[in-house]
């Protein structure tokens, strides 16, 4: 019998593959399919900072009426439109979603300033999840602002979190850090018990015809999964996290992939916005078939076997690498 199970964040999980936190949670009935197609565990969609400031500075306002700081403080706080239901609905539904299914769920909670919102780490919690996820998304966009004062502010609040919960907590991650092996062993210290690589950052464009900024947001490819693979497979061994990979796992060979650079779960969210979820169904039927061909009897057996714990300096190894591939590259003819 292949062993599909793993373990993550102290989980014991039947399968690698997870739903990362997007709108799939939104609805009872979705995450349902999302367990009936075969994921082990739910990331629920987030809870903002931000949502959690607006409902807090509305109670402020209606207790001080007449202050005109409001007005101003409000146009700092985007409108989350439909995507989000408000903290206390975001910790009901997750306690519903709880009861609904019976794999873990975690709660995400996203937000990078320390102040009084991050106790609905606790609150998600006592909601029911089993481990709370910590989405630390931030674009530094001020010249003032070095990365050492950066990292720390996000050691501060990784600690500020871990203090509230007693359930697992795992931080999910920006690629854009000078040192991150070094980052990374600071947020374990601080009280990361796994680390989610990475975060997806979503780029504007530019509309030349009417001269305006354009969001777009593109569902991933499997090649998304280079950028995660490397480092997994650089900070397996070194840095004494549980590893989540979230991007641009979309088939078997993903998952494996993921599993072998040393990655305790492969993420998914584009691939089932984008196929369905039977794409669920078929990744793990993949999965199997792969690992009885090559003769694999758990996932266990292959995690972490191409990472680079082996390799005695990988930044000189990954330097060599890149050197031969620009020499190895053809000339024009
Ligand atoms: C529509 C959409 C909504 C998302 N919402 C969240 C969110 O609320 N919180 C979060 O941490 N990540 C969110 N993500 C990011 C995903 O969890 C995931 O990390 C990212 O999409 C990369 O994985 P993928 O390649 O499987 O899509 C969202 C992604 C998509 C596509």
């Amino acid at each position: 019998m292949t062993d599909l199970s793993t373990t993550y964040l102290g989980l014991e999980l039947k399968n690698p593959l997870v739903a990362s936190a997007s709108p799939l949670s939104k609805k009872i009935e979705n995450a349902k399919k999302l367990e009936d197609a075969g994921v082990s565990a739910i990331v629920m969609y987030s809870l903002f900072e931000e949502q959690i400031i607006h409902e807090s500075l509305e109670l402020d306002h209606y207790l001080t009426r007449g202050t005109n700081s409001f007005a101003e403080a409000m146009t700092y706080l985007p409108d989350i439109g439909t995507y989000n239901m408000g903290p206390d609905r975001y910790l009901d539904h997750l306690s519903a979603l709880k009861k609904a299914v019976s794999i873990p769920v975690i709660g995400s909670l996203n937000g990078v300033s320390r102040g009084g919102w991050v106790h609905y780490a606790r609150l998600i919690q006592d909601a029911g999840a089993d481990a709370v996820e910590l989405n630390m998304y931030y674009l530094s966009a001020d010249p003032d602002l070095g990365g050492q004062e950066l990292e720390d502010n996000y050691v501060d609040l990784v600690a500020e979190v871990k203090a509230r919960i007693d359930i697992p907590l795992a931080v999910k991650l920006s690629p854009f850090v000078t040192a991150l092996p070094n980052f990374a062993r600071r947020l374990v210290t601080a009280g990361a018990d796994g680390l989610a690589l990475f975060n997806r950052f979503y780029q504007p464009d530019f509309d030349l015809e009417e001269l305006e900024v354009v969001r777009t947001l593109e569902l991933s490819a499997s090649r998304d999964l280079l950028l995660p693979l490397r480092w997994i497979s650089i900070l397996y061994g070194k840095v004494d996290a549980d590893f989540a990979l979230t991007s641009g796992i979309h088939t078997a060979q993903d998952v494996l992939k993921a599993m072998m650079a040393g990655a305790k779960v492969a993420m998914t969210a584009s691939m089932v916005l984008h196929d369905g979820y039977e794409s669920i169904t078929s990744v793990l039927d993949d999965l199997k078939t792969w690992m009885d061909e090559h003769e694999y009897e758990s996932i266990k057996q292959m995690q972490g076997s191409m990472s680079q714990q082996s390799v005695a300096e990988p930044a000189a190894f990954e330097r060599s690498n890149y050197i031969k591939i620009l020499s190895e590259f053809r000339d024009l003819p």
